[in-house]
């Protein structure tokens, strides 16, 4: 079994991932939960902190999507070199033969024509390790490994780390009813903080599908912990600590602010999606903060003066689903003056044409990624009377 001693005063290096374009929100966050030497790179975040700040961190990012924790690092030219280092790693130390595991491979400008070979070098070195101490080779099991074991190459170096999440932390465990292409939650949540949203402001989704933003905003007001419900990695591998876990667990359980007032409101035209976004409501026990109705955006009313509204509209793949967006983002654009003046809206699409064809000028535009889809975040003032662009400059 494991002799790996963890002295809280180590400090140990981590890097989170999270969707393109949320780097510098998921930086802040990090730096509010304590992370140190915290750097914002394309795709994630590194920082350092003991190693328990991986419990806070998978527990209560809400934008972060896994967390790494690095326990290698090698200069390399060929796979060789890569699998001498990792022969070297002390595997033992963080699991055993019986646990299953799996290996990712990424690269960016790496001179290595195959990523695949690097996988299965690596895995080679990790049974070989596991083998020569304890007698027996982990399985590999792609799909719900125990042990996540990821390789990041640049062009000179190879990084290892351990997945301290196991799930990406968009899962947060609360999800019954998926609907029609929902949004990451960590997605979501990220949008909420780049738009600035706090729980004294409304906020209104008028396309909420399964209700994610809703969900993510009323989590947050109540500064209810993302990760309450669900499993880590961390908890798999030998050096879990379950009591300090079990502390922390407990003391983020007991921050959460019930009391707090939400004005939070979801409308979409779909009585299925309704019912989705009711039931992963429910789901929550947030009925009391989410208020929900089946109602087009076209016969929708602002139900407050002012507020936040945030929304991903339908998007298209098919060429007349296209056309017919094409065909409504005007009445999108028209409904948002006419009905909305004094709010802010942001609309998330992966429809680029979308701001030009609705003729209201964005006051900011955020690139964005859905995964791999390349989206943008368009934000709109809605000031009554002066937003129309003029149609010399359509
Ligand atoms: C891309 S989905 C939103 C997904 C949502 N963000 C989630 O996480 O589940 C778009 C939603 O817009 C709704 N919708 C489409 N046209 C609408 C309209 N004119 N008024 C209101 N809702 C509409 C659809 O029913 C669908 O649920």
């Amino acid at each position: 079994m494991s002799n790996l001693r963890l002295r809280p005063a180590d400090m140990e290096t981590f890097f989170a991932t999270c969707p393109r374009g949320l780097e510098a929100v998921l930086a802040d966050e990090l730096t509010a939960l304590g992370a140190q030497d915290v750097r914002a790179v394309e795709g994630g975040t590194g920082f350092r902190g003991p190693y328990a700040l991986c419990y806070r961190i998978n527990l209560e990012s809400r934008i972060a999507s896994r967390v790494l924790w690095r326990i290698g690092q090698c200069r390399y030219r060929d796979e060789n070199d890569i699998f001498t280092v990792a022969r070297k790693l002390p595997w033992a130390q963080w699991f055993g033969p019986a646990q299953s595991i799996r290996v990712d491979t990424a690269a960016i400008k790496s001179p290595l024509r195959s990523l695949d070979f690097v996988t299965l070098r690596v895995k080679d070195a990790v049974c070989d390790v596991l083998r020569e101490a304890e007698g027996d080779r982990p399985n590999v099991d792609t799909r719900q490994p125990d042990v996540r074991i990821h390789v990041f190459l640049n062009r000179d170096d190879a990084l290892f780390y351990l997945d301290t999440s196991g799930d990406a932390l968009f899962k947060r465990g609360w999800r019954t009813a998926t609907g029609d292409a929902p949004l990451r939650e960590n997605l979501a949540a990220g949008i909420l903080k780049l738009a600035g949203w706090t729980a004294e402001q409304p906020l209104l989704d008028p396309m909420c599908g399964s209700g994610t933003f809703l969900i993510e905003a009323a989590l947050m007001a109540t500064q209810r912990a993302p990760g309450l419900n669900r499993k880590f990695g961390f908890e798999k591998l030998r050096n879990f600590d379950a009591k300090a876990w079990e502390i922390l667990h407990r003391q983020v359980a007991a921050q959460e602010n019930k009391s707090i007032k939400t004005m939070i409101y979801g409308y979409d035209r779909s009585g299925d999606a309704i019912v989705d976004a009711r039931q992963n409501v429910a789901a929550l026990g947030m009925e009391q903060r989410i208020e929900l109705k089946q109602c087009s955006f076209e016969d929708s009313k602002a139900p407050a003066p002012a507020g936040l509204l945030i929304t991903n509209p339908p998007y298209g793949v098919r060429m007349e689903e296209l056309d017919d967006l094409a065909a409504w983002y005007p009445t999108l654009g028209d409904i948002l003056k006419q009905r909305y003046s004094g709010w802010t809206a942001y609309i998330l699409t992966a429809d680029l044409r979308l701001a030009k064809i609705m003729r209201l000028q964005p006051s900011r535009r955020t690139p964005l990624f859905n995964g791999a889809l390349e989206c943008r975040l368009f934000k709109y003032e809605m000031v009554a009377g002066s937003m129309r662009t003029p149609r010399s400059n359509r």
